[in-house]
């Protein structure tokens, strides 16, 4: 064992799946890159979730208090890297990554098509966004593609390397306390 600076614990921590997150505001729908993020909570869900207000992305959360996190699969790797070095500031990302903008069931912000799942949010709690960039966001519609063929989803290792999705243990059996997570999808 060796020591390292603990400023890089987010390299062992940011386990992914890397996600996509659409905006919209004044009906200009963009995405962004997100590798910070969090379950906080089963029921009611809640998310937490890192957005910096360097990011476009920021401004229009702020402002619509709704988005939704898309969960892109390995196919998207490139777009995915991409997406999170360019700004909405200036570009059209669904345009320029050939994607598909769908509309959502709750919120203004589209679905992508192309990705695996797409989990519409509102602002549940943003009390700590000026001292962290932290929004706790509330889950109100997901939707979820069962027939797409490519499922393995990317984890970003914090330095522009990803691990894709590999093998699963299935260890559902022993979740005894925990019945509810035994639950497909
Ligand atoms: C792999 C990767 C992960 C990223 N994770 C985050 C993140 O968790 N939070 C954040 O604010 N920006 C993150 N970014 C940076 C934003 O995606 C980037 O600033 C993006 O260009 C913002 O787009 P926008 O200005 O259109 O909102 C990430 C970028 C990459 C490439």
């Amino acid at each position: 064992m060796r020591d390292v600076d603990p400023v890089l614990a987010y390299r062992f921590l940011e386990a992914g799946p890397i996600v996509l997150v659409t905006t919209a505001d004044a009906g200009r729908a963009n995405i962004m890159t997100m590798g910070f993020h969090m379950v906080v909570r089963h029921a009611p869900p809640l998310i937490g979730v890192v957005i910096g207000p360097w990011d476009h992305s920021h401004a229009a959360l702020v402002e619509t208090r709704e988005c939704v996190i898309c969960v892109p699969t390995v196919d998207l790797a490139r777009k995915v890297v991409d997406i999170g070095n360019c700004s909405g500031d200036d570009v059209d990302k669904f345009e320029r990554f050939g994607l598909t903008p769908e509309p959502a069931a709750m919120v203004q912000a589209p679905h992508i098509r192309e990705c695996l799942a797409n989990i519409e949010c509102r602002i549940a709690d943003d009390r700590m966004a000026s001292d962290y960039d932290l929004f706790l966001l509330e889950p109100v519609a997901i939707r979820y593609d069962d027939e797409r063929k490519e499922r393995r989803t990317l984890h970003h290792n914090g330095d522009g390397t990803f691990t894709v999705d590999g093998r699963t243990v299935d260890l559902r059996e022993r979740m005894i306390l925990w019945k509810a997570l035994q639950k497909d999808i």
